[in-house]
């Protein structure tokens, strides 16, 4: 795989400062390093700047930073067409407002392909809001109604063909707002949450979906949300909620999505290193995303027992 880092220090999603310092984490903890040690080549494109912002104006007087958000996703954008034309794009984040600039280039890239983009969104959150009905205000709980193509982004740019709800599994789900809930009433939606985790794992739902990806020959977009995971491995982000994912189910999931082999571009989104612990979140990022390139124990397949 030629691996192409991009860094993407957007902090204008929440009001709490500190997901720009993520790329640098990243970094620190030796992704490039990592990902070149699994046998892959990596390259560093630095950091994307935002783009020049344009007055935008929204009937919520709620939402924070509107036009400082817009004009990031017009410049990540841009970098993410070109990042998933040329190898394997992984975007080091980063709050998840960053994923409406991600996903929009990657799904100009998918149209260019005449490929169907799929979208594995791994998070505690479904981010389903759009500005209209948000009541935090803050935008990183809206890049999943921004892809899936759902009104109220007008001061965005369009996307370039709107993700379909049948495309889309979120796993890991536990804090969802009532409105989210509405909206996922009869949505095609895959949406997982931690109790059905808990009663059948976390490998059977996430294969039926990536056979969903397979019988399509779609291109598979992952979006990796810190608070995805259990606070206790992974504090270093400002919307921790208890109950998530562990050390073992996370990298499982990588390691099924390595032999899969259908996984095209990787976000890692929300990481606040301001708010870690001696850098363990950051590596366990980068150990998560080393898993997902082929990371294993041993260099052989599970040996037949039984
Ligand atoms: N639903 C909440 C909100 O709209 C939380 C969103 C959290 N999103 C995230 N990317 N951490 O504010
Ligand atoms: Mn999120
Ligand atoms: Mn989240
Ligand atoms: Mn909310």
């Amino acid at each position: 795989r030629n691996c192409i880092l991009v860094g993407v220090p957007v902090d204008s999603g929440k009001k709490r400062k500190g997901c720009l310092m993520g790329p640098d984490a990243y970094r620190t903890a030796r992704l490039a390093e990592t990902v070149t040690e699994l046998g892959h080549s990596a390259v560093d494109w630095g950091n994307v700047a935002p783009a020049e912002e344009s007055d935008t104006a929204c009937a919520n007087g709620l939402v924070h930073s509107l036009s400082e958000t817009v004009a990031w996703a017009k410049a990540v954008s841009a970098v993410a067409q070109r990042a998933a034309a040329d190898g394997f794009p992984i975007f080091l984040g980063g709050d998840h407002a960053l994923s409406m600039g991600t996903v929009h280039g990657i799904a100009a890239h998918a149209l260019e392909q005449d490929r169907p983009l799929f979208i594995l969104w791994l998070d505690a959150h479904t981010d389903l809001h759009t500005p209209m009905t948000t009541d935090s205000g803050n935008l990183h709980g809206t890049p999943m109604g921004y892809i899936s193509g759902l009104n109220g982004f007008d001061a965005f740019p369009p996307m370039p063909k709107a993700v379909p709800a049948g495309n889309i599994c979120m796993i890991g789900l536990r804090s969802v707002d009532a409105v989210e809930k509405q909206m996922l009433k009869g949505s095609e939606m895959s949406a997982i949450d931690m109790r059905v985790i808990d009663e059948h794992g976390i490998a059977k739902p996430l294969s039926a979906f990536l056979d969903k990806v397979a019988a399509a020959n779609g291109m598979l977009h992952v979006s990796l949300d810190v608070d995805f995971l259990d606070p206790t491995i992974a504090p270093a982000v400002g919307t921790t909620v208890p109950g998530g994912a562990t050390f073992r189910e996370a990298h499982h999931v990588m390691e099924i999505l390595h032999e899969s082999e259908l996984v095209t571009s990787l976000d890692l989104a929300e990481l606040n290193p301001f708010l870690d612990e001696r850098g363990r979140t950051a590596s366990l990022m980068v150990d998560l995303t080393a898993s997902l390139l082929g990371r294993r124990v041993f260099d052989r397949q599970t040996p037949s027992f039984f």
